[in-house]
């Protein structure tokens, strides 16, 4: 299938190589996209990803949500890999207030979309690239939305690159699997995921980078 990806950084270039691999078309985008050079991915500007893709991720910081191409994602399937992280986004009053989950906020610079939360919880360095080694055989990553036939098409396309998509609800169950929560970042079965995703509570962080391996 078509993908384009807005952002060709640690997780959109990664992800790019490995949805090549699999397979797909993919079209990776940045404001100078002549500096992207991916062995056979398409480079373009952000409008020319959105146009491109049949799914299309968003691999930016999450205050760039606002810069986003939205007349051409109208209607597209939109893969938020994006996470809240104030010392780069600044403080978004909203979000410290729990009153809107980060894919909640980022979707409304996109109305029409159909928004779909993933990818966000798996490190760049955890995903294969080069010398590092395959997914190891059950690593489950969670996904959210509102769309279940869209939730589907994401869940297939872990499975092309070797992971589980577990559906982990709505997009307003979606802070269950934010940035610091016990499912993020942390390699775990379906039935570990699960477990974490069910134990997660709002506000409750865990320590600052104690996801890393
Ligand atoms: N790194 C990880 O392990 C990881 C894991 C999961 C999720 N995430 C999330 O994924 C997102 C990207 O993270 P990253 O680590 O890949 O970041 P990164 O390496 O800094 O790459 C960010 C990309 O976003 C683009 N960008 C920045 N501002 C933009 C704007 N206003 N409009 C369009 N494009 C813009 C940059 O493109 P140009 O400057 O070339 O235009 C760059 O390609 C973040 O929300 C992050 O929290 C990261």
């Amino acid at each position: 299938m078509k993908i384009g990806i807005l952002g060709a950084g640690n997780i959109g270039g990664s992800l790019a190589r490995l949805l090549r691999d699999a397979g797909h078309e993919l079209l990776v985008s940045s404001r100078r996209p002549e500096r992207i050079d991916i062995e056979s991915v398409q480079a373009g500007t952000p409008k020319e990803a959105a146009l491109f893709g049949d799914i299309v991720i968003a691999a930016v910081p999450l205050i760039a949500a606002r810069d986003l191409p939205a007349a051409e994602l109208q209607g597209k399937i939109v893969v938020d890999a994006m996470n809240y992280i104030p010392d780069r986004d600044g403080r978004i009053a909203e979000l410290d207030a729990f009153e809107s989950t980060t894919s909640q906020w980022a979707a409304r610079y996109a109305p029409g979309a159909i928004w779909v939360k993933a990818f966000n919880a798996i490190l760049a360095d955890d995903l294969p690239r080069g010398d590092r080694p395959p997914v190891k055989g059950n690593r489950a990553l969670p996904i959210a939305g509102d769309d279940a036939g869209a939730k589907t098409i994401v869940a297939e396309r872990h499975a092309d690159i070797g992971f589980d998509a577990l559906d982990a609800g709505s997009l307003d169950e979606s802070w269950r699997f934010e940035r610091a929560m016990p499912a993020y970042c942390i390699p775990l079965n379906r039935a570990e995921l699960a477990d974490r995703l069910a134990a997660a509570k709002r506000g409750q962080e865990l320590p600052h980078n104690s996801w890393h391996r």
